[in-house]
């Protein structure tokens, strides 16, 4: 199974897509992920990246869409793949369906998730993030914090706050998802496999909804 998630900043696409992994058996390609990777690694894309992202910016498409064509080659891919944060541009997008046209490959759903601003900086300003690169996992200390405060429960690495998190980075974010991001919506909602989804509600509520969609 192939899914694009969208969705503002915030609104719970990386949740969710743990929870396909698990489900569904398939990988979750997060370009976030990838790239926060690459700016721990300090490598030269990392590098580069690193300004675009603390400044609420997206990074340039030819890096993403390399950084993703590399990913879905890999075997790793072979059962699925959930896109969590790309494509993100409509450039990205139109790349994107040139990657899978080559390769034979198709999108089964296309699944956005629906947040007011409001929420997104709730949720974002106490969000904290496991500091492993290899686990990038989860956390918020309202509404699910770890068992031990600033520790991550699936490997005890050290849990932090990104350094897009600030108030005025969440809010140049949402600018730049409204500016670059949103007229994607109208690129790819006449799909009849294109779903919007309330995401103002516990990720319980919200993944039965979407796994009956899917299932
Ligand atoms: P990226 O890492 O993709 O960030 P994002 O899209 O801004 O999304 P987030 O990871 O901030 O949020 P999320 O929707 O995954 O929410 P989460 O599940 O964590 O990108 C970062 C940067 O990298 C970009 O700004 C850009 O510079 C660059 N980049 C990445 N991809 C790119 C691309 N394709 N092109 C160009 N540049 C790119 O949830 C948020 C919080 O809410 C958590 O604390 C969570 O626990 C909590 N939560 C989730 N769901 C619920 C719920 N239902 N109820 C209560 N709390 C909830």
């Amino acid at each position: 199974m192939n899914l694009i998630l969208l969705g503002a900043p915030g609104a719970g696409k990386g949740t969710i897509s743990k929870k396909l992994v698990d489900t569904f058996n398939i990988v979750q390609i997060s370009t976030g992920d990838i790239l926060r990777k690459e700016v721990q690694a300090e490598s030269e894309p990392g590098l580069s990246a690193k300004k675009y992202m603390d400044a609420g910016d997206l990074v340039p498409d030819d890096v993403i869409l390399g950084i993703v064509e590399k990913k879905l080659l890999s075997d790793e891919c072979a059962n699925g793949f959930i896109m969590d944060g790309f494509p993100r541009t409509v450039t990205q997008a139109r790349g994107f369906a040139g990657i899978l046209d080559r390769n034979n490959m198709s999108i089964d759903a296309i699944i956005e998730l629906q947040l007011d601003d409001d929420v997104v900086i709730k949720r974002l300003t106490s969000r904290r993030t496991c500091s492993n690169p290899e686990c990038q996992a989860i956390f918020n200390i309202l509404y699910t914090p770890p068992e031990s405060e600033g520790v991550c429960d699936h490997c005890a690495s050290k849990l932090i706050q990104r350094s897009d998190e600030t108030e005025d980075t969440i809010r140049k974010r949402l600018d730049t998802y409204y500016e670059k991001t949103e007229p994607l919506i109208s690129f790819y909602n006449g799909n009849d496999f294109y779903y919007a989804i309330d995401a103002d509600r516990s990720v319980d509520d919200i993944f039965t909804e979407i796994e009956q969609l899917l299932l």
